[in-house]
């Protein structure tokens, strides 16, 4: 269903990888909400990644930006506020990346030079996208900005690995910039914190499925998916949330203030 609730608004949307990704599906939102977008993620990514369809369906252009190269966000938020003809309303930071993660590197046995990538693409960018903006004076006043991540940042996953102080740092980078954005131009930073979701970051987690099944019998209303987590974000990027910000909004189905379910708790009765 689509209600306008995005009319006239003009943005940036990163981290579409494929239909499964959760920026995929905040950018089909965005766009039957009526509003304009241009599509960006990592060089690499676009080769692999099937951005270019996503684009046909939302009328929007693409470009390419590593979101770690001050250089790379530069020439992007020049290059959408002249397509989409003026300054920003809206933008979506969905960008996750944890190579010790990926190869299967013990938290307890880092590498600290992959780690360090990880930062700087996992946290470090939203700083990077924000002080892009906030330079070029890109972002019109009411506008806002969202950040993706995860419980972990605050309760112990040890699967996560290094992910869980990425999470940690991105939510602490909202709150900071989303001060002197809040104060300087008016300007709204929040981050969601989603529930698991089966796409390619999600399942590169060890024990995904085992992660994703617990999550959803510990949570009264079930995970939420990834289209309840573009949803949520519409709702962030439209006027009804004008005096949201610094916030880091759990969409999770409840499971952030569950202690246990009758579900989970089953498994551990002895009848
Ligand atoms: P995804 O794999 O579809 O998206 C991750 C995106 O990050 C990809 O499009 C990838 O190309 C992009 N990326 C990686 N390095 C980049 C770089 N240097 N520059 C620009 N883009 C780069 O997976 P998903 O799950 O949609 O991830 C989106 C966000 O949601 C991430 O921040 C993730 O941590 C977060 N999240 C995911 C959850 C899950 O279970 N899938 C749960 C909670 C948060």
């Amino acid at each position: 269903m689509s209600y306008n609730l995005l009319k006239g608004k003009r943005g940036i949307i990163f981290g579409a990888l494929d239909p499964n990704s959760i920026a995929w599906k905040t950018a089909e939102r965005v766009h039957e909400e009526g509003g304009t977008f241009v599509l960006t993620n990592a060089p690499i990514a676009m080769r692999m990644g099937q951005i270019n369809e996503l684009a046909e369906k939302t009328g929007s252009q693409i470009i390419p930006a590593d979101a770690t190269s001050i250089e790379d966000l530069e020439n992007l938020v020049a290059q959408s506020m002249e397509i989409l003809g003026g300054k920003l309303d809206f933008v979506l930071h969905s960008i996750g990346m944890s190579i010790n993660v990926r190869k299967g590197k013990h938290y307890t046995d880092q590498n600290y030079e992959w780690t360090q990538k990880g930062t700087d693409v996992s946290a470090m960018s939203f700083h990077k996208v924000m002080q892009t903006l906030y330079k070029a004076d890109a972002m019109n006043e009411w506008g806002s900005i969202v950040a993706l991540t995860y419980m972990a940042a605050q309760r112990v996953f040890p699967d996560y690995n290094d992910m869980a102080d990425n999470k940690a740092y991105l939510e602490s980078i909202a709150r900071s910039f989303g001060y002197f954005f809040g104060k300087d131009k008016k300007v709204r930073v929040n981050t969601i914190s989603q529930s698991p979701t089966p796409t390619t970051a999600g399942q590169g987690v060890k024990g995904f499925d085992g992660f994703i099944a617990y999550a959803d019998r510990m949570s009264p209303l079930g995970n939420a998916t990834a289209l309840d987590c573009a949803n949520y974000t519409v709702t962030l990027f439209s006027d009804l949330t004008k005096r949201v910000t610094l916030q880091n909004l759990f969409n999770d189905g409840g499971f952030s203030n569950m202690g246990v379910s009758d579900s989970v708790m089953a498994e551990f009765v002895k009848e």
